[in-house]
């Protein structure tokens, strides 16, 4: 069985919800704290054991191939000042072993055929995706989590929690039969359907581990919900063929996509954070 090696970060959406922070930037770029969220979804694949990043960019979004490429000047203008845990930091934002790789998706077709743009990269491999805008928290990693549960059952996992009724129209949403703990056999999938037309209230969050097979039905399918060729499209098909699993992963996770997401896990963050735990307790408490 294929080891998983490769993730893939779709990131050439525009971010019009964080206009105009996202003007000039990419909201993979905004961060929470001290780190940006593609910088938090990297560290979870690089603690999968996952050594190739592929990136899905667009335009405006050279901050990301900036932020994990050697930054000379800085790196020279540091050491000078002899700020060495700075230093440090600058240069551990991506481990020696980690291979970044970059693949411009030209048009905003989708996610669908974000995920498509990776297919000359990962080729024939199991492979994981990440959406950076969900920052996910867990004692295990948990793209490390999904990636047990493959090695496990051999097959494709999503990530899904349960989310209001009123919710469903956000998300992909499964219908699904328990398996065993924590894990359910898919039957059904439809991308971002209407309280009274959603099969359940059990959402796919922003990591997934394909199979290779999910190419060949990226190509096949018409665009879905927003006229974008979606990647739960592509899903559905590839269910009629393997099997599939939903998988309710140990931990929390913060919808960086939305603002107020972005906020609780700034607060959040915060709270645990070395340098500033104590005296941003405390002025929360003042409130
Ligand atoms: C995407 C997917 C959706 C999934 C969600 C998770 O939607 O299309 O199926 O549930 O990510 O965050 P987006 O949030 O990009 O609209």
């Amino acid at each position: 069985m294929k080891k998983i090696t490769k993730a893939v970060f779709p990131v050439a959406g525009l971010g019009s919800r964080f206009l105009p922070a996202t003007k000039a930037t990419a909201k993979e770029m905004l961060p929470v704290v001290d780190k940006p969220l593609i910088q938090y979804a990297v560290e979870e694949a690089v603690a999968a054991g996952i050594t190739d990043m592929v990136f899905i960019t667009g335009r405006h979004k050279r901050a990301i191939e900036d932020h994990f490429d050697k930054a000379y000047e800085l790196e020279a203008t540091l050491e000078a000042a002899n700020k060495t845990e700075l230093l440090r930091i600058v240069q551990e934002v991506v481990p020696k072993h980690v291979n970044c790789i970059y693949i411009r998706q030209a048009e905003p077709l989708g996610l669908g055929h974000a995920v498509l743009c990776a297919q000359p990269i990962v080729q024939d491999e199991p492979f994981a995706v990440i959406l950076a805008d969900d920052l996910m928290e867990g004692n295990i990693p948990i793209m490390m989590q999904m990636v047990e549960v493959f090695n496990q059952h051999h097959c494709s996992v999503l990530a899904v929690q349960e989310v209001p009724r009123e919710h469903t129209k956000s998300y992909g949403i499964v219908s699904a039969s328990n398996m065993a703990p924590n894990i359910e056999k898919i039957h059904g999938i439809v991308e971002k359907p209407k309280p009274e037309d959603a099969p359940s209230n059990l959402a796919v969050v922003g990591r997934y581990i394909l199979t290779p097979r999910i190419f060949h039905h990226l190509q096949q399918i018409n665009p879905g919900a927003g006229g974008e060729i979606q990647l739960t499209d592509g899903i559905a098909a590839l269910m009629q063929y393997e099997s599939l699993l939903a998988y309710r992963y140990d931990g929390v996770r913060y919808d960086c996509g939305s603002k107020l997401g972005y906020l609780k896990a700034q607060v959040m963050y915060g709270l645990k954070h070395k340098e500033l735990s104590a005296d941003f307790a405390e002025f929360l408490k003042s409130l």
